[in-house]
Parts: structure tokens; sequence; C-alpha cells
């Protein structure tokens, strides 16, 4: 068996990379939906259904379990997919399969507390604030789980979201540095507004930016701390998979990616992040 890996293109790539070296043996399936990306100014039902066609290619393709590689898939799909969706499939598969998210991995790093945690209800003013700026799709912002869910475990921890819709497009379409920079500053700048200063922390919300992470490095204060997102998910899959041996990695280090967008190789900006030719075959 294999391991999905499913995003709305290529920013779940940025995610593969950190589960491939922590699970060097293990074959790993990568699907980009790039023929309907970006997801993230999307009805939260297309976002279900493209999640579910996206989950459901990848168990026929051998996975028994796919990691949402997605911000947007995890916020607005996952629990309605596990919900509704997986019983009755699991049953028609006749085989466990599971599909895992990435914002509770992010979520348990940035609070530094386990998921089942629950934050005393304090009901005084809370006064010493952390505060965590979320860069986000337009969807992820839309469906503030990553406000919602942080507060109910860590309640001097708040949490600002600041979408930013021209990101995932412009990598996609091989945006060049200057122009993305650009961006990114004008993104920075209206959560530094909106905050009154700038995050104490930040956490890239949405798999696409950690192609571009050096761009925020940049455009955050020196030394502002940048959760990461695929180390987190990496050390939650390894912990998962020790406490559910039913799900089998596979152990020929076998590595496929997919699209159902135009097969061939990958953008310049996309190889230049992993450090060599990817080619994307038909999904
Ligand atoms: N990489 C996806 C995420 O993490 C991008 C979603 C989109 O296609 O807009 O949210």
């Amino acid at each position: 068996m294999t391991i999905g890996v499913f995003d709305s293109g290529v920013g779940g790539l940025s995610v593969h990379r950190a589960l491939v070296q922590r699970l060097p043996q293990a074959d790993f399936v990568y699907l980009a939906d790039q023929a309907n990306a970006p997801y993230g100014g999307r009805p939260g039902e297309e976002i279900v259904d493209l999640t579910r066609a996206g989950c459901e290619r990848l168990f026929e393709a051998g996975a028994s379990l796919v990691v949402l590689a997605c911000n947007t898939a995890s916020a607005i799909a996952l629990r309605r997919l596990q919900q509704t969706w997986l019983p009755g499939y699991r049953k028609t598969l006749g085989r466990p399969v599971n599909i895992l998210g990435i914002i509770v991995p992010t979520i348990e790093a940035a609070t530094g507390l386990p998921w089942e945690h629950e934050a005393e209800r304090r009901g005084d003013k809370v006064e010493q604030l952390d505060v965590l700026g979320v860069f986000s799709t337009q969807g992820t912002t839309n469906s503030r789980v990553y406000e919602i869910e942080i507060d109910k475990r860590k309640q001097d921890l708040a949490v600002f979201s600041q979408p930013c819709p021209d990101l995932v497009p412009m990598i996609e379409a091989d945006a060049g540095v200057v122009e993305l920079a650009k961006a990114v500053e004008g993104y920075v700048q209206a959560l530094k507004t909106r905050i009154g200063r700038y995050p104490d922390r930040a956490v890239l919300g949405c798999t696409h930016y950690e192609i571009i992470a050096d761009i925020f490095r940049a455009a955050l204060p020196a030394g502002t701390p940048v959760i990461h997102q695929p180390a987190s998910t990496a050390d939650s899959l390894e912990r998962y998979l020790e406490r559910h041996p039913e799900y089998d990695p596979g152990t020929g280090g076998g590595r496929v990616f997919l699209t159902t967008g135009q097969p061939g190789p990958q953008n310049g900006l996309v190889q230049s992040f992993w450090g060599g030719p990817l080619v994307f075959e038909k999904a």
C-alpha cells in the first residue's frame, strides 16, 4: 500500500518532502488537482466534492492513508468527509482507509499542547497575549479554523488571519521573485495594520506559501519564528502510523506524482524549491 498526499496544486509538495524525509521506505503517491486550482476562492461544497474526488483517486491508486496537504481542504472538507463519506466508502472498499489533515498538527505545534487539551475558561480578560499571524487562502481565513480551535485550547494566544488570495495563482503560474515579494510585503503590512504591530509568530497556513517561505521571512521582522507546517505534519503522521499498524505505508520507497492538469515538468519556481527536475503524470 502507499500514502497518498493531496493538494489543489504544487503546495503540498512542501509537505510531501517532509513526509518522505521522515519515512523514506514508505511508498508515496502525490496528487495535484491542478485542473481545479486554486481552491481558496471556491464555495465550500465544491471544495468538499473536489477533495472527495481526489481522495478517491488516491485510494484507487492504493493509498491506505491520504494526507490532505492543503489547509483549505483540511479546514473545509476533512470533517465532512470523515463523518459522511468515509464510513460507507470503507465498506465498499473492504479495507481500512483514512484521511488526515494538516491543521491539527499545526495547531499542536503553535500551542505546544496536544489536540485533546482544553483551555480552562477564564471569563476574565487575558492580559498577556502572544499574537500568532496566520497567512492563508480566503477559504481558510473565512473558516476561522485557526482562531476557533486555538481559542479552545490556549486563551493567551491571539490569532489574526490574513488572506493572501493572489499567491496560489502566482505560484502555480511561475511568478517572478520581485512580483511575489511585492505581494507578500503587501499582505504582511495589511496584517501589521490590523494587529497594530507585527505578529510574535507566524504560520504559513497554505502549503503553497512554504515554497516562498524565504520571501515571507524577509517581509517579517528578522527572527520571527515561523511554525513549520510540513515538519509538524511529518511528526504527526509518524506517531499516527505507530498507533495504527492497520494502515500500511508500503516499503518500496515508491514516488509517483499525478496531476489532473497538464502533465509534464513543473514550473521553474517549483523545480528550484524541489532542487531538481519534477515531472507530473496524468492522473
Ligand atoms: N495549498 C492549498 C492550501 O494549503 C492552496 C489552496 C488553493 O488552491 O487555494 O490551502
